[in-house]
């Protein structure tokens, strides 16, 4: 049966039956604005023409959630969560159609963090931020931590339906391949933990992106192990003196460096700046340079001790001595506008290429650029083993551009900067397909078209452009799943997982 058309005054009754009002938001509520922009991040999703949800049930309690899900499957109003509303296109608060209505449920209340230090696990609601959970994990021991983002304001719900990934990829892996269990709101309403969902949904949940399958409302993680000490650095080579290089040698050391050691780069206008986490000390990390990369030319006074939290916000606000309370401020209002895009390289790229890219960073309206290097544990774990397939690549490139004014011109200026680069390094990057990292949402790969949900084999195999760029070989299984728990495309937006045609 298809999905009912929907009946915007009907949804609206039937949560009012069963929410209370005060967690009830609609156009005509006078805070509507402000409980919308709370956890909007990028200012391009907040104009007068965005179309907005009709309500946002700012949920305090698992039953206001399953209540609302059912109401939208009753009177064809899809519902879209929000944990940490961090989506850099928005797709957690908004939508492309201005003819059909969406409902936002809001998880920021839903985040307790429950720390059991002795079995090293916890139990996190979605929508804790991930500088919450941390500064959790930290209170209760100083040896245990979490291998999340490095985004403190980043909400859990969502980088955990993506992957999430952060310093300490290269020892412990993905954020989502930490997750124990977790409880989920279906298409039906129906609350399931891992054993009653089945491994189908809880294989898609952690990585398959967010949106499609349900809404999650908590995760049981296991924690990993840190050192009393670990040591961080950043050092800036500029362009003039041997960045170029450096840069090249740094593709192929950084995979392979031992786990411990995590090194990442950010380019921006003519310097290259190589940031480290190492899992030890000081001398540990300086040997481990000089043997793996002397040409780096790090100095022990480069290298600054602290414990794992202090690196947290080290690399989180750049620099030392801030208070661990930092990690829980959500941030009030959207800031900035930005667009991202992202890669996966395979093989190393040429010096040649790299000496055209730095043109490209002095070039109005350019952004920087991020390499986040894999191997370490990311190479043991098996492609299939969660939805997210780009285990074996050497290193992470985002392309991201940012700005403060607004306008039309200022917008295509940066937005135009980051596809021409995109564009210009596609014979350098991954192929058939071209990879993307799902958390760094990017709709020019492609969007589902506005329906009601009968797409059939045509919308799928139109989502298969991105959804294979995102999951390659799992995007199939992923809609697989989604044909069994949700046949009906509830839970849809631009880029959700649409089900798998019965006819393939
Ligand atoms: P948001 O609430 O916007 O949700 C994102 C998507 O997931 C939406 O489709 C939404 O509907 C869905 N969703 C949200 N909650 C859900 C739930 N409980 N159940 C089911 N679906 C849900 N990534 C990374 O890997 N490493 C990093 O270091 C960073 N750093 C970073 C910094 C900053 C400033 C930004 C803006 C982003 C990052 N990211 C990142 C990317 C980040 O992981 C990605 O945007 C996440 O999806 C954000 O999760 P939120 O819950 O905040 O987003």
């Amino acid at each position: 049966t298809a999905a009912p058309s929907p009946d915007t005054a009907s949804f609206l009754r039937c949560l009012a039956v069963d929410i209370p009002p005060q967690v009830v938001y609609t156009n005509a509520s006078p805070s509507y604005t402000s409980v919308l922009e709370s956890s909007i991040k990028n200012l391009l999703f907040v104009t007068p023409s965005t179309p907005t949800p009709v309500a946002i049930i700012a949920a305090a309690d698992a039953s206001h959630v399953q209540s609302a899900v059912r109401c939208g499957a009753r009177h064809g109003v899809r519902v879209r969560p929000r944990s940490g509303g961090h989506d850099y296109e928005g797709l957690s608060y908004r939508s492309l159609s201005a003819v059909r209505p969406f409902a936002v449920v809001d998880l920021a209340a839903l985040r307790a963090v429950r720390v059991d230090a002795g079995r090293r696990t916890a139990w996190v609601g979605s929508g804790a931020t991930l500088g919450e959970l941390y500064y959790a994990i930290a209170n209760r021991s100083a040896r245990l931590g979490f291998p999340g983002g490095l985004g403190p304001t980043v909400g859990v719900g969502g980088h955990l339906s993506g992957g999430g990934f952060g310093l300490l990829l290269r020892k412990h892996g993905l954020a989502a391949d930490h997750v124990l269990d977790a409880v989920v709101v279906d298409a039906t309403g129906t609350l399931l933990d891992r054993a009653t969902m089945g491994e189908d949904l809880f294989w898609a949940i952690r990585g398959g992106g967010g949106g499609s399958f349900g809404v999650v409302l908590s995760w049981k993680l296991r924690l990993v192990i840190v050192p009393a000490t670990v040591t961080v650095f950043t050092v800036h080579r500029p362009r003039n003196q041997s960045a170029t290089s450096l840069l090249t040698k740094w593709q192929r050391v950084a995979p392979t460096l031992p786990p411990d050691v995590f090194l990442r780069v950010v380019l921006q206008i003519q310097d290259a700046q190589f940031e480290s986490l190492y899992l030890g000390t000081r001398a540990g990390l300086v040997a481990t340079m000089t043997r793996w990369f002397p040409e780096l030319g790090v100095k022990p006074e480069d290298c600054i001790e602290m414990t794992w939290i202090e690196s947290v916000l080290y690399f989180a606000f750049y620099g030392t001595g801030k208070p661990a309370e930092l990690l829980l401020d959500r941030g009030t209002k959207p800031e900035r506008y930005f667009k991202a895009k992202s890669d996966y390289v395979t093989n190393p790229i040429p010096s040649h290429v790299w000496d055209r890219t730095w043109s490209w960073l002095l070039r109005d309206g350019a952004g920087l650029l991020i390499l986040d290097p894999y191997g370490g544990r990311m190479g043991d774990v098996s492609p299939s083993a969660t939805p997210f397939p780009h285990r074996r690549e050497l290193y992470n490139l985002q392309y991201y551009g940012f700005w403060f004014k607004n306008g039309t011109e200022e917008a295509e200026k940066h937005v135009g900067w980051i596809r021409g680069l995109h564009r210009e390094m596609e014979p350098y990057v991954s192929k058939n397909p071209r990879g993307a990292y799902v958390n760094y949402r990017d709709l020019d790969l492609g969007v589902n078209d506005d329906g009601d949900g009968g797409d059939g084999v045509t919308g799928y195999e139109k989502a298969r452009v991105w959804g294979e760029a995102y999951f390659k070989g799992n995007f199939e299984r992923l809609a697989a799943v989604k044909a069994k728990v949700d046949p009906h495309d509830f839970f849809r937006n631009e880029q959700s997982i649409l089900p798998l045609p019965s006819s393939r």
